[in-house]
């Protein structure tokens, strides 16, 4: 949600910004801009949609020290006016930002009886206008005293015309310093800087970083801070395409080995937030609300305990019942769901709370236990490999709460989860067919998906990957739930993908694929059984007794996948979403 960037160094910055800025877009494409500090000279340069746009308006930009942002607009249309970096009035500051300042009315007033004029419908100009304002020969101070008048959420990015420095302060949204010898970069994240560092100050809220030859971190008193250098162990390859025509694509078959890093991380070593439990709420939004629904499944059926998932922006408001001996968990594969740290803070000091995460270092991890994923960098916005890995914490979970119950249903239980990555290996193997099968549902203008237990959140999940990628209308339902109503929507020729991988509830799902069989559906079923005579096709994933629904997942990833490459759609950047929701 927005992507910052900076440099300080020795080289043309606008080269570096412009690379910085292609490893962020992914956080929004509505445009793109950067500025750059050139002989006591601000040149800035900005353009409307993609960062490509923006590429052949600084190949004359000279200057080693400099800022750049891609937007995801939020006050004010995706137009040049509104991109970044915003420039003050006296033409001293130009900034960049990402979060939300929720008092910029007041302040926008508080400036313009002050003579300030404003060009952008952003609330990130008024920031730009309010340092200028509070300038009266020190940078630092002018940023301390600005600071302590915005509330909500920044982390900035400023360059003074005459002063030879970067300076970056953060408050509720990501911001890291990269050192990279006597170059250092400002990032919104660690992916937009591995190719050139992994050694970071992961800033804390109220911190300013001052940028020249040295780096110094200040608080808001202005008074020094010591911190501790953080050592990144991605790989900077997993940032990159590495041949695959899109990062979705690389990112679906990376997911062997990411659910072996996890699984060998977690399934032997003890989760102390499990002890003296009696009750789960499982928060998280999107697809990580998905695996907490997914969760609630396996988790309640399997051990007995209690599950509550929920849509962290619902939990938030709802005042929802937490006890003492309940855990609430969170899960959000960024770290930064604006929606889910609000849902954790409610919650967090009336029971234990833990997060499933996997940007290491980021937001959640600091404010409750976290129990990483070990996916690595996830690019493409729809997320894959993110929440299988969420999938897996959540079955190694109740293979803990069973094993402390001294259930013998744990050894198989186990079993299959260590069996995961070749399970999923073999899943993928299915491509063709998914492939195939994509180019049928591409002319399409909706589609239906239906599962019962855990295959249901498995069916939500598929949904949503084939409506955020191809754009194709697509509604989840609970498989015996049709028949209330939706029904009334099946007619001949509509697509109906069930899933169908759980043996206790596969003659009822039947009854409901026959259902809309008999009302002309052309039916895809996805199952570990032999659906012949009741679907068109079956795309047969591996049979289990417990992860089958996760394997369901990986299938209907690929076949969405497939549907949005059959209609040339833009797979890693989907109209209108950014990977990273900072904002409510
Ligand atoms: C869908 C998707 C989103 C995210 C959601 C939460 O493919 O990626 O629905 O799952 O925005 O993001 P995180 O997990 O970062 O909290």
């Amino acid at each position: 949600m927005c992507g910052i960037v900076g440099y300080y160094g020795n080289e043309d910055a606008s080269p570096l910004l412009i690379n910085g800025l292609s490893r962020l877009e992914y956080r929004g494409y509505d445009s793109a801009g950067i500025a750059v500090l050139h002989n006591g000279k601000i040149d800035v340069q900005k353009a409307e949609g993609r960062l490509s746009n923006l590429i052949g308006l600084t190949t004359d930009m000279h200057g080693s020290i400099g800022i750049g942002h891609t937007r995801w607009a939020t006050h004010g249309a995706p137009e040049v006016r509104n991109a970044h970096p915003h420039i003050s009035k006296s033409g001293r500051f130009a900034l960049v930002h990402n979060g939300i300042i929720e008092n910029y009315k007041e302040l926008k007033s508080f400036l313009e009886a002050r003579g300030f004029t404003f060009v952008s419908d952003t609330d990130s100009e008024v920031i730009a206008h309010l340092i200028d304002f509070y300038y009266t020969g020190d940078v630092i101070t002018a940023l301390i005293k600005a600071a302590n008048r915005l509330s909500g959420s920044y982390a900035l990015g400023i360059i003074c015309n005459n002063d030879n420095r970067l300076f970056a302060i953060k408050k509720d949204s990501p911001l890291v310093v990269g050192l990279c010898g006597k170059d250092t970069f400002i990032a919104s994240d660690m992916q937009a800087l591995l190719d050139k560092t992994r050694d970071f100050y992961i800033l804390d809220n109220g911190e300013i970083a001052v940028i020249g030859d040295t780096v110094d971190i200040l608080n808001l008193s202005g008074e020094h801070i010591q911190k501790q250098i953080y050592h990144a162990t991605w790989d900077k390859t997993e940032a990159d395409k590495n041949g695959y025509p899109h990062f979705m694509l690389k990112e679906i078959y990376e997911q062997p080995e990411a659910l072996e890093r996890t699984l060998k991380a977690h399934l032997y070593a003890p989760l102390p937030f499990l002890y003296d439990i009696n009750s789960i709420h499982i928060i998280g939004c999107g697809s990580a609300y998905h695996a907490a629904l997914m969760g609630k499944y396996i988790i309640e059926a399997l051990t007995g305990i209690r599950v509550n998932a929920d849509i962290a922006s619902e939990f938030r408001y709802r005042n929802p019942i937490i006890k003492p001996d309940d855990l609430l968990l969170a899960i959000s594969q960024s770290g930064e769901t604006a929606d889910t740290i609000g849902a954790l803070e409610i919650g967090a000091n009336k029971c234990k709370s833990a997060c499933i995460v996997n940007v290491p270092e980021s937001t959640l991890t600091h404010k409750s236990t976290p129990m990483y994923t070990f996916a690595g960098p996830e690019v493409a916005v729809a997320t894959t490999k993110g929440f299988t890995t969420q999938l897996l914490n959540l079955y190694i979970i109740a293979a803990k709460l069973l094993k402390k119950r001294g259930d013998d249903r744990v050894q198989s239980l186990i079993e299959e989860i260590e069996a995961l990555p070749t399970l999923v290996q073999q899943t993928l193997t299915l491509e063709p067919q998914l492939k195939e099968l994509g180019k049928r549902i591409a002319p399409h203008s909706y589609a239906f998906f239906i599962g019962r237990g855990a295959d249901y959140a498995a069916a939500k999940e598929s949904a949503l990957k084939l409506k955020e990628i191809s754009y194709i209308h697509a509604d989840c339902y609970p498989a015996g739930e049709l028949k209330h109503g939706t029904i009334s929507l099946i007619e001949e020729g509509s697509v109906v993908v069930a899933i169908a991988t759980d043996k206790a509830l596969l003659d009822k799902t039947i009854s409901n694929i026959i259902e809309v069989k008999a009302r002309g559906a052309f039916v895809i079923g996805i199952s570990c059984f032999d659906l012949s005579k009741v679907c068109d096709v079956t795309v047969t994933v591996p049979a289990t007794q417990f992860v089958s629904p996760l394997l369901a997942s990986v299938a209907c990833q690929m076949l969405a996948y497939h549907t949005a490459a059959a209609k040339g759609c833009d797979i890693d950047k989907p109209r209108n979403l950014a990977k990273s929701v900072t904002v409510e």
